[in-house]
């Protein structure tokens, strides 16, 4: 996920292509670009980000960030183009990245990649590392978030999602959040949401690839992690999300997902794999066949982001509904 450092002049050439691309992309998404008939197998044929008639109106409850790599411009892009525009005109959730950088000849360009897109909160007092992004930087925009707001505005939960990761908002929102909305308490207030990851953490702790909070738990948890004594003794970030309310003696609910609903996609192209992401490393068998699924994990190729896209519609499982049509 993180590049080893490039030589000077390889990473020039690389921005170049990057800006150029973004460029490109940026453009293409103003124009309107055409259906595909043929039941698009393309990417980018999707609908455009957002709904401005629709988002003016609702107020979403629900505030989701990928935490994304500073100089991965191409990623973004296909998060946006993946499950964020199909399954933003929900209305229920607004989606954000969180990048940090010090590095000031990418500043610029993420600055501009947000003139584009308006979805990019910037840490720039954090560097870029493979241990930051593991250990401080969720707490960081979580604290950050919860205490400025996003635009101006507080939400009911906030999920933090990594960008290999594909999610299906809506039918998370459905089955595990949705109905705290009229709840108080605990059940509002303190819920942490994912597949569980205790025995590893040995303490109720989420799944780092995919997890959501009560919006206040959130802000607790940020304050948490400001006060730390020891911040350099900072374990993995999965862990320490449950440890710090659990040291503090802090309640909560855990409110874990089912296993059905969470995998790694594996293999080959063409003929990928679904499989438990859990040390029993269970194979599912075909994507199509994962029918529960709302948390796909380790989307590092780029033809898995097309493959798993092609599974859902706005409405969901695209493959349950056919054979729903048949009978
Ligand atoms: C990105 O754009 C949004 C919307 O205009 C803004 O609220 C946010 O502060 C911008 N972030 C940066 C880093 O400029
Ligand atoms: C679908 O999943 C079931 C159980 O999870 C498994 O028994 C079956 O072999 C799978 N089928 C395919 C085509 O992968
Ligand atoms: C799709 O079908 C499977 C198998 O019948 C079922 O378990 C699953 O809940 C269905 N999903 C939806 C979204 O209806």
């Amino acid at each position: 996920m993180y590049f080893n450092n490039p030589s000077p002049k390889a990473r020039i050439y690389i921005l170049t292509v990057v800006a150029l691309c973004l460029l490109l992309f940026s453009t293409r998404s103003f124009l309107h670009v055409p259906k595909d008939d043929q039941g698009s197998t393309s990417l980018f044929s999707l609908p455009t980000l957002s709904n401005p008639s629709l988002k003016s109106t609702t107020k979403p409850p629900w505030l989701l960030i990928t935490s994304s790599a500073s100089d991965d411009f191409q990623r973004r892009l296909l998060v946006r183009w993946s499950w964020v525009s199909l399954f933003q005109r929900s209305g229920i959730f607004d989606h954000i990245f969180a990048v940090s950088s010090t590095d000031p000849v990418l500043l610029p360009l993420i600055k501009k990649e947000n003139e584009t897109f308006g979805d990019i909160l910037l840490l720039d007092h954090i560097e870029d590392t493979a241990w930051t992004a593991n250990h401080i930087k969720p707490f960081e925009f979580f604290k950050k978030v919860t205490t400025e707001g996003w635009k101006g505005r507080t939400y009911d939960f906030v999920s933090k999602v990594d960008q290999d990761s594909f999610v299906d908002p809506v039918r998370t929102w459905n089955k595990y959040l949705k109905g705290r909305m009229g709840l108080s308490g605990i059940k509002k207030d303190r819920v942490m949401m994912s597949m569980p990851h205790d025995e590893f953490c040995q303490c109720p702790a989420p799944q780092g690839g995919f997890y959501t909070l009560s919006w206040d738990f959130a802000k607790l948890i940020g304050r948490l992690y400001a006060k730390m004594e020891k911040p350099e003794d900072i374990e993995q970030e999965d862990c320490m999300a449950g440890r710090f309310p659990t040291d503090a003696g802090e309640q909560y609910e855990f409110v874990p997902m089912d296993t059905e609903e969470s995998f790694d996609v594996v293999g080959e192209k063409g003929n990928a794999i679904a499989r438990d992401w859990t040390k029993g490393q269970v194979q599912r068998g075909h994507l199509s066949n994962v029918s529960k699924a709302i948390f796909f994990h380790q989307m590092k190729e780029e033809w898995k982001w097309l493959a798993v896209k092609e599974l859902f519609d706005e409405d969901g499982w695209v493959p349950n509904r056919s054979s729903r049509a048949q009978t």
